[in-house]
């Protein structure tokens, strides 16, 4: 294997268990916690009530903090979700593409057709696959938080040697900023498009993003398998 696909490879394993090394953290940690606060007030809350008369306004206080308490803790559990380890090295690329759409429409009202020869052909490598794993995940994230519409479609299959993975939206679209050559966007506010580009080039691949504003969007990655 070349030095540089080596490179490559162990940079890819050491972001993803550092990516699971987060996931745990938060997991263990601040959401236990915010847990552990949400019952405190719950109890607090049943207290007051059998206390009645209770100054209004500091029921009113306590409701709307456990509302917060409990919707950060389920925007926590969504994103927890989304980044779990989806056990990369024991799975087929199609099906852990199939579990990451369930685990998308469950999360959205959206539906995602899914439309994938299986099997593959091609020798799918473990960088490959967390690859367009990720590029998967962090397109459907866009559609859901920018795109303005639900539905999303998604394209996997082989061709001349390579692998194609196409995830498209009908939304409200945007000017995409150059992926690559010398103005290539290095903007803070383009993490996400940047990683996706990144994650393609380390495997060899290319990202192309196709959208305008209007006329929805469509993210392409090709990666080279060899057999
Ligand atoms: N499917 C899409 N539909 C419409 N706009 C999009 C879509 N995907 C990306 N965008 C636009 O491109 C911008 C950059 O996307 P990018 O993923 O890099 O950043 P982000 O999603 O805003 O933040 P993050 O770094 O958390 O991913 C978005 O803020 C949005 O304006
Ligand atoms: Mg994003």
């Amino acid at each position: 294997m070349p030095n540089r696909d080596l490179a490559a490879k162990r940079l890819l394993a050491v972001t993803e268990e550092e990516l699971q090394r987060i996931v745990l953290d938060i997991h263990d940690g601040p959401v236990q916690n915010l847990f552990a606060a949400l019952s405190q007030l719950t109890v607090l809350q049943s207290r007051m009530n059998a206390l009645q008369p209770f100054p209004e306004d500091c029921i009113v206080t306590i409701n709307r903090t456990i509302n917060l308490l409990e919707s950060s803790l389920g925007d926590i559990r969504d994103l927890l979700g989304t980044f779990r380890a989806p056990e990369f090295a024991s799975r087929e690329l199609t099906e852990i593409i199939e579990d990451i759409i369930i685990q998308h429409e469950s999360i959205t009202n959206g539906a995602v057709t899914l439309e994938m020869l299986k099997p593959l052909s091609g020798n799918v490598t473990l960088p490959v696959k967390i690859a367009l794993c990720r590029i998967l995940q962090e397109s459907l994230a866009n559609i859901r938080r920018h795109a303005g519409v639900e539905n999303a479609q998604v394209e996997v299959k082989t061709e001349k040697k390579q692998i194609i993975l196409e995830v498209t939206d009908q939304g409200r679209g945007f000017e995409p900023p150059p992926l690559d050559g010398p103005l290539a966007t290095e903007k803070h506010e383009h993490i996400g498009l940047r990683g996706m580009r990144e994650r393609a080039e380390l495997v060899g691949g290319k990202l192309i993003v196709s959208s305008r504003p209007g006329a929805g969007t469509r993210v392409r990655v090709e990666v080279p398998v060899y057999e």
